[in-house]
């Protein structure tokens, strides 16, 4: 009995890459019609016929990839993972969502739950640096993207905003409304966007000329608005000489909880305290005081990095490992632009 044809035999026959052959018979509109037709006549002439069943028993992959989220209650990551179910529903496949909840542990658990379902490749914002548990996936075939992260060693695509750049944005804009004495809120530094941020910050000081302890670093357990309402508390309580005049944000979560903290012991933003957040999620505008913040493009990263996995998942013999870098924008509101003729309060 002749061998089954396979995809390899017609990408031979027509002269392109496997993930060509996949694209034509998956996502046709992506490939230019010349070489679909050769595919195609490629297809006839070896007799090819898709057999789905045995394409899954063949890759034991169900038609479906990850994305693990750190916190599935923070806008930014339902904002992202949005744009990465349109990328893959446009591909034929579903979407599982893990939230780890910042918990390694709990990550760790669902990475192996998602090898065992065979998933074509996982997305995942990881808890901390990667740690080998990413190099036992891949040593089992599983294709990893990092998602808010840039991958420190390239054995896996990337992709990220450049976080250095938001946090220089951030703080320029403080310092260029009169702030001379500036906290940064937000921890904890064992996430890479959180140090890239902080590091960006530090850079912008120096380049306007101020001292490094012109900013007061106030890290926490979390990023969640929880958080921010504490940070809030501890800001109003240190001596007023000593009190910053304003605030910049690891991220809106807690920006918006320190806003909270703000109103609820009778301080006004901007005049007592300007308050930068980071991502421009929904809410950021939606403010009770509109609240400056630091967009993240959320749209563009999902797309991407589904793209990216997709790409690596179909085999696609061209695919190279490669981090993505995004810009961030400075989006002004008023929870930093103090009215006409008054002044912040120092
Ligand atoms: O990934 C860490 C943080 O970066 C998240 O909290 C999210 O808000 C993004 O800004």
């Amino acid at each position: 009995m002749k061998p089954a044809v396979g995809i390899r035999e017609v990408a031979r026959r027509a002269g392109v890459s496997n993930a060509t052959v996949s694209n034509v018979l998956n996502r046709p509109e992506v490939v230019a019609p010349a070489t679909r037709l050769r595919v195609l006549a490629a297809i006839s002439e070896l007799g090819f016929v898709r057999n789905e069943s045995a394409r899954q028993l063949r890759a034991g992959r169900s038609r479906v990839i990850a994305y693990v989220v750190l916190d599935a209650a923070n806008p930014f990551f339902t904002d992202v993972a949005r744009s990465v179910e349109d990328t893959a529903r446009a591909a034929g496949l579903a979407v599982y969502l893990c939230n780890s909840a910042s918990d390694a542990g709990r990550e760790r658990e669902y990475l192996e739950l998602l090898h065992e379902q065979r998933v074509e490749g996982i997305l995942i914002t990881p808890v901390d640096a990667e740690a080998e548990r990413f190099a036992e996936l891949l040593s089992r075939g599983t294709p990893v993207v990092l998602v808010d992260r840039e991958s420190q060693d390239g054995t896996r695509c990337s992709v990220a905003v450049d976080d250095v750049l938001g946090g220089e944005l951030a703080m320029t804009h403080l310092i260029e409304t009169g702030h001379t004495r500036i906290a940064m809120v937000g921890g904890p530094l064992s996430i890479q966007q959180v140090r890239d941020r902080h590091e960006g910050a530090l850079r912008a000081l120096a380049q306007a000329g101020l001292p490094p302890d012109a900013l007061t670093l106030l890290e926490t357990k979390g990023l969640r608005v929880a958080e921010g309402r504490s940070a809030g508390e501890r800001l109003v309580g240190l001596p007023s000489a000593r009190r910053p005049t304003a605030a910049f944000c690891a991220n809106d979560l807690l920006a918006l909880g320190l806003l909270q903290s703000m109103t609820q012991q009778g301080l006004a933003v901007p005049e007592d305290l300007a308050v930068v957040g980071y991502d421009d999620i929904e809410f950021a505008a939606a403010a009770a005081v509109p609240l400056t913040s630091v967009r993240q493009p959320r749209e563009q990263l999902g797309r991407t990095a589904a793209q990216l996995l997709l790409e690596e998942a179909e085999g696609d013999p061209d695919h190279v490992h490669r981090h993505v870098k995004f810009q961030p924008e400075l989006v002004v509101r008023a929870s930093t632009t103090v009215s006409r003729g008054r002044r912040p309060r120092s």
